[in-house]
């Protein structure tokens, strides 16, 4: 009796303190059992739940579809088979943050079947990482369900916990380029990927999604309290997707982490791409470059021909001059080409990409370069008339190619979030959505026709970065947030946080073509910098990316050439990357190892707050000299203030050996540990 009481008021307890779930059908946890999912059919509705650490972390969530020509797929549904596997390897990076990645998970495969109506199937795939978790689903090649036109992805996230969250609204018409919010979980609306999440007892959640590939980008809403749902971007058809099966959709990924630099350490995304479809890649160049650029973002000179063009042949010789001078591979040279004159802003089709300006002899510059040993960094802006750019590709590609230009920036500027696809010259526009199917397949055609070129791209007004990288290492970047540019012209510019917001936000996605390195520290009509010089010496190796440009003028950088030896310094390609310490949208340290040497590089960023940062150097080989080179914020140092002030020391340091970093409000502090 007394045992029978025991019993029954721990079922009480149970019941009390724990959701109720409904059958759990198949369950998969991570290789060292960090992270468990179950899969469970609650009358006939399937649904998946995650444990983290043995508690939920994503309570009982739903999964399903509404399509537009056939009826839904979340009702009335059992579960009629599974399968599992494991899997562990180790693969190599051709560039990147780190070389070597491991890719280690437990697979779990379920099938799910109609009981009534069409009797039509559907797999849902979970890949369990300790750090993280991925799932698809995958329609099956069954005669009664082929052509699949997706009207709603029912996918929800229902987060077990209170938790703050970052992130910036998606689905609005600046695409990506919001400063970011931090608020309560339950003050999310529409939210873009990455968003990041602490919960109340310090478990770090990024939600983001890999290999969007011939899919519509997808948003997070929250629909109450703090359950998110999938919501796709549209589609000028109707449908959001539309797809022959079979076919599957991307991964739903939420990386998970007890540190924040977890999250930053990951390689879920990537692991959840396919490897690499190019083959030999020896001719993606990672590089640093400088350009035409700054000046027209000042207006001190124009895209537009005329007075102020700033793509004449004698500029882009002095640019030429000064990256031969300094070490730099590439020089970008915006307005070359006819179609900037007048409005081009969401008005592409004045824009031809196999010719130059009368005033910009694009041989004789390509000569130029090539006998100094730079390249021309070429730019495609469509203005968003997208198709009008895919009709010339080829050919612009292939001019490219021939003068040896072998990195091209795009971009998709326009004033609403749309860019337009007009399927024959003249015919028809439709307005598609930025990241939509339609344009999530259109960058895939770019960066496949620049492979055929040898040509690397680097998108600006992108697609959010879901790790196709892996996969085509010609995309060799993208921009995707706020970047430097808005310190020229913002209203507001970017905000002090801005630099370790980013890093636990976008930079989850992959790397930014965010143009750090304006020494300056000035935008149009002297507009002042939320950062200190340090700090934009810092942005090298806090914001990863293989490309990297010297964005400011070289004549800002003569006067200040004791800050820009660190720029010239800095390698844009690493073996091994450690977060060392941070908080997001606080202050974040990373510690990065170059490729092929011995050599260190740290950065640090905080906000607007001072603060003292502890460096143990742990990380440098052990019984190796070496010599710290510090540039950080001097005496009295402040965005508001006194924002030049730097100071430049060198000392020696060994492993084992620690550094007090002490960075000003809006400061930031950049090291290279010399191996001596
Ligand atoms: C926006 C890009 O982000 C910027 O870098 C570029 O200069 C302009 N578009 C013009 O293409
Ligand atoms: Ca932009």
């Amino acid at each position: 009796m007394r045992h029978a009481m025991k019993t029954l008021a721990a079922a009480v307890l149970a019941t009390l303190s724990l959701p109720a779930f409904a059958e759990t059908v198949a369950s998969v946890a991570s290789p060292n059992g960090t992270l468990r999912v179950e899969l469970d059919i609650d009358d006939g509705r399937m649904g998946y739940r995650v444990f983290h650490a043995g508690k939920p972390l994503i309570n009982t969530s739903r999964l399903g579809f509404l399509f537009q020509n056939v009826e839904q797929l979340q009702r009335d549904l059992a579960f009629t088979s599974k399968a599992t596997r494991t899997f562990d390897e180790t693969w190599e990076q051709p560039w990147g943050e780190r070389r070597l990645t491991r890719n280690r998970y437990n697979e779990l495969r379920a099938r799910f079947t109609e009981k009534i109506n069409a009797r039509r199937a559907i797999d849902v795939v979970f890949r369990v990482y300790d750090d993280g978790l991925g799932f698809r689903y995958e329609f099956p090649d069954q005669p009664q369900f082929k052509d699949v036109r997706i009207t709603e992805e029912l996918t929800e996230f229902d987060v077990a916990r209170p938790s703050t969250a970052w992130w910036i609204p998606g689905g609005e018409w600046n695409r990506y380029e919001q400063v970011y919010n931090t608020t309560p979980l339950t003050e999310v609306g529409r939210a873009h990927t990455p968003m990041t999440l602490r919960t109340e007892d310090g478990v770090y959640v990024s939600f983001h999604e890999a290999a969007l590939v011939d899919y519509s980008g997808m948003w997070l809403t929250r629909v109450e309290g703090r359950r998110l749902k999938a919501q796709l971007s549209p589609g000028s058809e109707g449908w959001k997707v539309r797809r022959t099966a079979p076919f599957n959709t991307p991964w739903r990924t939420l990386t998970i982490s007890d540190r924040a630099g977890g999250l930053v350490e990951s390689s879920l995304i990537l692991n959840l791409n396919e490897p690499n479809k190019l083959g030999d890649v020896s001719w993606v160049k990672p590089h640093k470059y400088v350009g035409i650029w700054w000046s027209l973002h000042l207006e001190t000179q124009s895209w537009a021909t005329g007075a102020k063009h700033g793509a004449t042949t004698a500029e882009t010789k002095r640019y030429i001059d000064f990256a031969a001078k300094h070490g730099f591979r590439g020089v970008l040279v915006e307005g070359w080409n006819p179609g900037w004159d007048g409005q081009w802003f969401a008005n592409g089709y004045g824009f031809d990409f196999t010719k130059a300006t009368p005033d910009f002899d694009i041989e004789a510059l390509s000569s130029y370069a090539k006998q100094r040993g730079v390249h021309l960094v070429g730019h495609h802006e469509t203005g968003c008339a997208v198709s009008h750019y895919e009709r010339q590709m080829s050919q612009a590609f292939a001019m490219y190619a021939r003068l040896g230009v072998d990195a091209v920036k795009t971009g998709y500027v326009c004033d609403a979030g749309q860019i337009e696809r007009q399927e024959v010259a003249g015919g028809p526009v439709l307005r598609e959505w930025h990241d939509g199917q339609w344009q999530a397949n259109h960058h895939l055609r770019v960066v496949q026709e620049a492979a055929k070129h040898r040509i690397a791209i680097n998108a600006h007004e992108p697609i959010k970065d879901t790790g196709l990288r892996r996969t085509y290492p010609n995309w060799v970047s993208r921009e995707g947030a706020r970047g430097m540019e808005y310190n020229a012209w913002g209203n507001p510019g970017n905000p002090p946080e801005h630099e370790a917001m980013l890093v636990f936000t976008r930079m989850l996605a992959g790397p930014m073509d965010f143009t750090p390195g304006v020494v300056s520290l000035k935008g149009r009509n002297g507009l002042i910098f939320h950062s200190t010089l340090a700090k934009q010496l810092a942005q090298y190796v806090v914001l990863y990316s293989p490309i990297q440009m010297a964005a400011d003028l070289p004549e800002h950088y003569e006067q200040r050439m004791d800050a820009f030896q660190f720029i010239k310094d800095v390698p844009v390609d690493w073996e091994d990357t450690r977060v060392i310490n941070g908080e997001p949208a606080d202050f974040v340290t990373i510690a990065r190892k170059q490729r092929k040497s011995h050599d260190w590089y740290v950065g640090a960023v905080t906000d607007e707050n001072a603060r003292s940062l502890e460096l143990p150097l742990a990380f440098l080989d052990a019984g190796r000299r070496y010599e710290a080179q510090i540039y950080r914020d001097g005496e009295g140092a402040d965005w508001k203030t006194d924002p030049h002030a730097l100071v430049i020391e060198k000392k020696p340091v060994r492993r084992g050996d620690t550094l007090t970093l002490k960075l000003a409000p809006g400061g930031g502090q950049a090291i290279r540990f010399k191996a001596l």
